[in-house]
């Protein structure tokens, strides 16, 4: 049978089906408890950490009564968040049981190659993969998720993506809430189209190949207009954009402040006071919001661009600073994406304002400047990166081991685009010359190129391996990525 990453799953013959995972609508007014993906911390074997993990075709039922077909890992939909901690070596056994071939990459990990999970680590049916990588990236959240060539959007979208909670010391001294599901809670936020008969589908439109894949309703972790019963005075949400294309501006109903503590590669030196913070594609933060009130809080979740991909207003910051209701047309775009209930009684603990130490960025250590340009073509008929689209057998960067380089990433289109790097976290030096907003003052893989804006980077990658297996950068717009977007780059000895 044609696969989810063909032509669309829109057509798979399970209309009618009952799902397994029957939606728990808890309340008349429609809103449902949030789903919290199960914790799985995996077996140590001969001083390993093992997941056993499948991917599998499932079920879920988005509107309750009507079943579309998915994919999950271990799961209907979506999968388990894997909990590792820095230092130590991971392994793992993925069965793939779809009808399809997929991969699995380890997005915001430094790995050797052949375990990035990236197009050329294709899974066949029936196969299994085994990669192994010693985790050395600080705690924070990152995610795991299709990296199938040309077909990265599809499998995405129909489930294949689950949060990854690395822990470690220099966190664990902070005492920040991490009791996972309780005052610890992972948000993979995603917009899906929903059609007239309450299926999923991918409608991949002109407009969307353009665009990218975008829908009117948002779920959380799965969840439509979900629910979480707090029991603690504070919680921290981690925020995954798990959407194909979709930017958002998340913040609090009513203006209320939320501390940004922590941006894709970890804790920001220290906490900043924030009212809204804006998320691409591929991007993670981590806040820290109050209960102690006892109010009941609303976590909002509104557009930046417009239909047509426009930024409206002076919302063109990124990451956090900028304020709301100036967003053009799509401000009218507000979801409500979760309902947070305090707890009776909550008491409010201190978070530290210092939480790392993190080295200056300083782009005088750089020894070469490399330059990517991102455009689109006319209409999105043509996604490139420096003039060419992706091909799987050319490597286009060959970069030196363990040098530090600037990378200047240029928008030329007129739609933003956020730049992911493999294999790497990165500092943003500055955007057009100005300083980066508090969400990109610590380690990042994936940043917003805004349209005509240029990026600069300051990266280094710790280790040389195979020279004829590539890594990835490219648009976390998936659509964007698998219309050509993407590149390849080698790390090589100096
Ligand atoms: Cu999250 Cu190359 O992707
Ligand atoms: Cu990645
Ligand atoms: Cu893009």
């Amino acid at each position: 049978s044609a696969g989810f990453a063909a032509a669309g799953f829109a057509a798979f013959p399970l209309a009618g089906c009952k799902a397994q995972d029957a939606s728990m609508l808890d309340s008349t007014d429609g809103s449902n408890l949030l789903a919290i993906p199960p914790l799985q911390r995996g077996e140590i074997e001969q001083g390993a950490r093992v997941f056993r993990l499948s991917l599998t075709p499932g079920q879920k039922e988005f509107v309750t009564g009507v079943a579309s077909p998915t994919i999950g890992i271990d799961a209907p939909y979506l999968g388990p968040t894997l909990e590792m901690r820095r230092g130590e070596w991971v392994q793992f056994h993925i069965d793939n049981k779809l009808a399809e071939g997929a991969t699995v990459h380890w997005h915001g990990f430094e790995l050797p190659a052949a375990a990035d999970g990236g197009p050329h680590q294709l899974i066949r049916p029936g196969e299994r993969w085994r990669p192994s990588f010693q985790v050395r990236q600080r705690a924070s959240l990152y995610w795991y998720h299709s990296h199938l060539e040309r077909g990265a959007g599809p499998q995405v979208y129909a489930g294949l993506a689950a949060p990854i909670y690395v822990r470690d010391d220099e966190e664990e001294r902070l005492d920040l809430p991490s009791d996972y599901g309780v005052d610890d809670i992972p948000l993979i936020v995603q917009d899906r189209v929903i059609d007239g008969s309450g299926r999923l589908v991918y409608p991949l439109s002109m407009h969307a190949r353009m665009m990218g894949v975008r829908g009117s309703r948002i779920f959380v972790n799965g969840t439509e207009n979900a629910v979480f019963d707090a029991q603690t005075g504070q919680l921290r949400l981690r925020i995954l954009n798990g959407s194909n294309a979709r930017l958002y501006d998340f913040s609090l109903e009513g203006d209320r402040s939320m501390q940004l503590i922590a941006s894709d590669g970890g804790l920001l030196d220290r906490s900043h006071i924030v009212r809204s913070v804006r998320l691409a594609p591929g991007e993670r933060a981590q806040v820290i919001i109050d209960l102690s009130e006892g109010r009941p809080l609303r976590l909002l979740a509104s557009s930046p661009e417009n239909a047509m991909g426009m930024m409206g207003g002076r919302g063109m910051m990124g990451g956090g600073m900028m304020g709301r209701g100036d967003s053009g047309d799509a401000s009218a775009d507000v979801f409500q994406i979760l309902d947070i209930r305090p707890a009776s009684s909550a008491q409010r603990i201190r978070v530290p304002t210092q939480l790392a130490s993190l080295a200056p960025t300083d782009p005088s250590s750089a020894v070469r400047t490399r330059r990517f340009v991102l455009d689109m073509g006319m209409m999105g008929g043509g996604m490139s990166i420096n003039g060419a689209a992706m091909d799987m057998n050319v490597i286009n960067e060959r970069v030196p081991v363990g040098q530090w380089e600037i990378w200047e990433i240029a928008n030329a289109s007129m739609m933003a685009h956020p730049f992911h790097i493999h294999n790497v976290q990165f500092r943003v030096i500055d955007r057009d010359g100005r300083a980066p907003p508090p969400l990109e003052t610590s380690l990042k893989d994936t940043v917003i190129v805004n349209p005509r804006e240029q990026v600069r980077l300051l990266l280094r990658f710790e280790e040389h391996t195979d020279p004829d297996l590539p890594y990835m950068y490219h648009c976390h717009i998936l659509e964007h990525e698998d219309a050509g977007m993407m590149g390849q780059f080698v790390v090589v000895k100096s």
